[in-house]
């Protein structure tokens, strides 16, 4: 006979806020009673007879925590214990939810998504665990090329890889947005994300870090887009004109590479001919758009990638790259 589900759960309840062995309630015949009673069933009454079960589950499970915690008598209190403090010998100054904010590589992050998508480009998140394949050779790196040694690269014991580079995104990009070469005669995406590094940690190396990763292909994609695209963004995110200037660089995804530099600008401390090399650029190699399907007779494309820490170092004079992964309260208010 099928049971009024609401009065069973109230019941049910009752016995927990009650009991000494709160858990004992899914021994009861009550309980019980709820599981023969589906045997009967068929069909989507008795899906939906088990959905509700279930959920009645689940808050049996909540008051039963709350019951034991209290026969515990440990306080129900909101204190986060994972929250950090400052390691300054005193008492732990646990971080208050109402003074909580966003991490400062999160927010610039955030405007530095806001640039790019406000320009016409689509954003996606890079992915943290990757193989051989999205690292090296759809990018053009052949096997035991030296170039792989540049990137430190760790790798999990069956072979997977925590990338190096946003750059693991590339081939993913272009497979995925070809048919808008069709559509709209263009792709136009950037990619962002934490990368990995296994390299020695100083003030300008850490072991984890971001990179944004743009990608751009169409029929005249051309340098001078690219570097009207990348000057564009370094204006509008340092809100200043700026002088740029680049000098060859080498990566196996792009022909010709570049490394593309900013004067630092006088408000953040620059003289003339102070140069910062702020990213890795060129047009995006044959063999790349080939893998991907796209025919590198027809189309160009070009791209860049470079750190998030860089820039936000520069922009707030921050010295020393590891404050960001420290979790130090003192660097993380600065930002709040
Ligand atoms: N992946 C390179 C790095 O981490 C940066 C880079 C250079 C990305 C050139 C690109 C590019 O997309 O075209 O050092």
């Amino acid at each position: 006979m099928r049971q009024d589900l609401e009065a069973v759960k109230t019941k049910l309840l009752a016995y927990i806020v009650s009991s000494n062995e709160p858990s004992g309630v899914f021994k009861s015949q009550d309980f019980r009673g709820l599981y023969s009673d589906m045997k009967s069933m068929a069909g989507d009454d008795k899906i939906a007879y088990g959905k509700s079960v279930n959920k009645i589950k689940a808050e049996l499970q909540e008051a039963i925590l709350v019951k034991e915690n209290t026969l515990l008598n440990i306080p129900l209190s909101p204190i986060d214990i994972t929250a950090p403090w400052q390691d300054n010998g005193s008492r732990p100054e646990l971080l208050d939810s109402e003074f909580g904010s966003q991490h400062p590589l999160t927010k610039e992050l955030e405007k530095v998504i806001g640039i790019f998508t406000r320009m016409g480009f689509e954003a996606i998140e890079s992915r943290q665990i990757d193989d051989d394949y999205h690292m090296f050779e759809a990018l053009n790196f052949p096997k035991n090329h030296p170039a792989r040694d540049d990137y430190d690269t760790f790798r999990t014991e069956e072979g997977f890889i925590p990338p190096a580079h946003t750059s693991t995104m590339q081939h993913r990009i272009l497979v995925e947005e070809k048919p808008k070469l069709e559509t709209d005669g263009y792709i136009a995406s950037i990619s962002y994300g934490r990368v990995f590094r296994n390299e020695d940690v100083d003030v300008t190396h850490d072991h984890t870090f971001y990179q944004c990763e743009g990608v751009f292909v169409s029929k005249e994609a051309s340098l001078s887009q690219m570097l009207g695209t990348l000057r564009n963004f370094f204006e509008v995110y340092y809100g200043q004109s700026l002088k740029i200037r680049t000098q060859p660089g080498y990566f196996p995804f792009t022909e010709p590479s570049l490394e593309f530099m900013i004067e630092r600008p006088a408000v953040l401390g620059g003289k003339p001919g102070d140069w910062l090399e702020m990213l890795g650029c060129g047009m995006i190699h044959p063999n790349v758009l080939a893998m991907a399907g796209i025919d590198p007779k027809v189309y160009r494309g070009f791209a860049w990638g470079g750190g998030i820490e860089r820039l936000v170092m520069l922009k707030y004079g921050i010295e020393d790259l590891r404050h960001f992964e420290s979790g130090k309260m003192a660097f993380l208010r600065k930002f709040a």
